[in-house]
């Protein structure tokens, strides 16, 4: 994923699990015109997560409203059933959850051999020495801060020590990964995210709202962090 040309900028993509389905596609125009980076696709299967959202028909739509890289991020248990399928309909990386995979390793390598980007998640709760030895083969880590299954939910201000221990494994091990935060980011907590070393952004409610224009959101979240 073109997403972030490098790890010191920051991107944002807005979650489409927050869109207004029944104008997807007018959405995602809003978000090109918003000027994001990439858009990311939240998939819940009911089992690893105590939630169902969108699956391979959505991101098919998806695929087909917009250019933009479209990152995919499975909260589904067997994750290596569904790493062709999603490549298959549009996707341009594809995060699993480690606390999901058997053999998380070739999950990773699945991914990698399918041609998209390969990302690895863990839950708040979840030490980073789950996906140390993943760190060779993979694009991004999604550290999440949020318990994962809904949008709305607050950030986790713990989880800011993770995301900062994990930025100097990564600095030492392998640089180019870069960190992905998901969950209850929004103008008043982007910038500690990303001063803990996060440089690629989720946000769903504090972009898709009724009061403001997706631009508006986005430009917002930019000067937050900027100031
Ligand atoms: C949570 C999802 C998130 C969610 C983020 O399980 O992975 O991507 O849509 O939504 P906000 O930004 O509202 O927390
Ligand atoms: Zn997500």
């Amino acid at each position: 994923m073109s997403a972030a040309p490098s790890r010191n900028l920051v991107s944002i993509g807005p979650s489409v699990l927050s869109a207004d389905f029944l104008r997807l596609g007018e959405q995602l125009r809003e978000f090109e015109v918003a000027g994001v980076e990439y858009v990311h696709f939240d998939v819940m299967d009911g089992r690893f997560v105590p939630n169902i959202s969108i699956g391979i028909p959505v991101l098919e739509a998806t695929r087909r409203g917009t250019t933009l890289p479209i990152d995919v991020h499975l909260m589904v248990t067997e994750p290596e059933r569904w790493i062709q399928p999603f490549r298959d309909a549009g996707a341009d990386s594809i995060t699993f959850h480690v606390e999901a995979a058997l053999h998380s390793h070739s999950v990773a390598q699945a991914i990698a051999a399918s041609g998209a980007e390969v990302g690895v998640a863990i839950n708040p709760g979840t030490p980073l020495s789950a996906i140390e030895e993943l760190i060779p083969f993979v694009d991004q880590i999604l550290v999440m801060t949020v318990n994962p299954g809904f949008g709305g939910q607050s950030f986790i201000e713990s989880v800011l020590s993770k995301v900062e221990r994990l930025r100097t494994l990564l600095d030492e091990r392998n640089p180019d990964v870069v960190i992905q935060v998901d969950g209850g980011i929004n103008e008043e907590t982007i910038a500690s995210a990303v001063k803990a070393g996060a440089s690629r952004i989720v946000a769903g409610t504090a972009l898709l709202n009724d009061d403001r224009s997706v631009a508006d959101n986005v430009r917002d979240l930019r000067l937050a962090v900027s100031s």
